[in-house]
């Protein structure tokens, strides 16, 4: 019997198995796209927004976390060695990955950015932090809501997986403000220890996260059966389906996160959508300099911003400082 949780990591992470550590799109072959993988525009905006607060720091870093096939990175890169030569040339891009089938895959692509650093753990950095997609594959505990009160999902066995109801031996805190009606409700352990790594280890500068999610009260009230998801060849399937071939995902707890990064001392801006955030962040300014740099991908590049403002309806983005 394995405690959901346990199941989800094993379905993701395990070495030889695991999901992630045989992934090759994260585009139209694949089982889902995410905007960095979508179009290189995605990191132009965000390299472009993130420009200022590197340049006036001596030694600038970025740190990436979960970078999959590299694509956020090779576009801001791109974007620095392009448009500002001279912030390329003395920044340090960091990738943490915890797959080593993607971190491969990673160096293979960024094989011509000798600005790229693969990391273990992190260290203190002054720059930018960004995770595009990651929170969600955090694996959850899944605890369901019975007439007799809450159970905790466990499967009976990996490769024939058959959920089963246990009693909750250590109710995690969020359990007791659940209101009635919610029947579904994941908690993601593993983000807490994250994040508070991340913001001790940013000792000034800026953090990006976007991910699909919402503010806690949200979650409750928009997904009251949970938001536990298995995504394959672009479908929504039963995460249960498949072990190691089905992407599993569950939507953040964007409340939870804040809370993590206020107590660790950062200022935490209000939640965004994405579309809301990249109109912000100049996604049109991003799109002019690529028409001119690429003229004859111009209409590409158009409907590419068309997709990432509209798309991507249920992702939301949490920007953090310390200045
Ligand atoms: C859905 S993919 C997103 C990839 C990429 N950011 C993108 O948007 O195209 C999730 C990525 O996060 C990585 N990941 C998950 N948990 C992680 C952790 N605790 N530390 C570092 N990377 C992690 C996975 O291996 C994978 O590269």
């Amino acid at each position: 019997m394995l405690r959901f949780d346990r199941f989800m990591e094993e379905a993701l992470y395990h070495p030889e198995r695991g999901y992630y550590e045989r992934l090759s799109s994260l585009g139209k072959a694949g089982d889902f796209y995410t905007a960095p993988a979508f179009h290189p525009l995605f990191g132009w905006t965000l390299a472009r927004l993130v420009t200022p607060v590197l340049e006036g720091m001596e030694k600038p870093v970025v740190v990436e976390a979960g970078a999959g096939l590299g694509d956020l990175a090779a576009a801001a890169l791109d974007f620095w060695r392009r448009f500002r030569p001279e912030l390329y040339e003395r920044l340090e891009y960091r990738i943490l990955e915890r797959s080593r089938h993607l971190q491969k895959k990673q160096r293979e692509r960024l094989a011509n950015h000798p600005r790229v650093q693969f990391v273990e753990a992190l260290t203190p950095f002054e720059g930018v932090f960004w995770a595009n997609e990651v929170l969600d594959a955090f694996p959850v505990r899944v605890f369901r809501r019975v007439p007799e009160g809450w159970k905790e999902v466990y499967v009976t066995s990996f490769c024939e997986p058959r959920v089963v109801l246990r009693d909750v031996t250590d109710p995690p805190e969020i359990l007791r403000r659940v209101p009635d009606g919610v029947v579904q409700v994941e908690v993601a352990e593993g983000i807490p220890a994250f994040l508070r790594k991340v913001g001790r280890a940013l000792a000034r500068g800026m953090g990006i996260l976007i991910d699909y999610g919402e503010e806690e009260e949200m979650l409750f009230s928009r997904y009251p059966s949970g938001t536990l998801q298995g995504y394959r060849n672009h479908r929504v399937v039963d995460p249960l389906e498949h072990p190691g071939e089905t992407d599993i995902t569950a939507f953040v707890n964007f409340t939870a996160v804040r809370r993590v990064l206020e107590d660790v001392g950062l200022e935490v801006e209000a939640l965004r959508t994405q579309e809301r955030f990249l109109f912000h962040a100049g996604i049109h300014k991003a799109l002019e300099l690529y028409e001119t740099t690429f003229p004859d991908q111009a209409m590409r590049a158009r409907l590419a911003l068309k997709t990432l403002l509209l798309g991507f309806p249920t992702y939301r983005v949490l920007v953090f400082q310390r200045s």
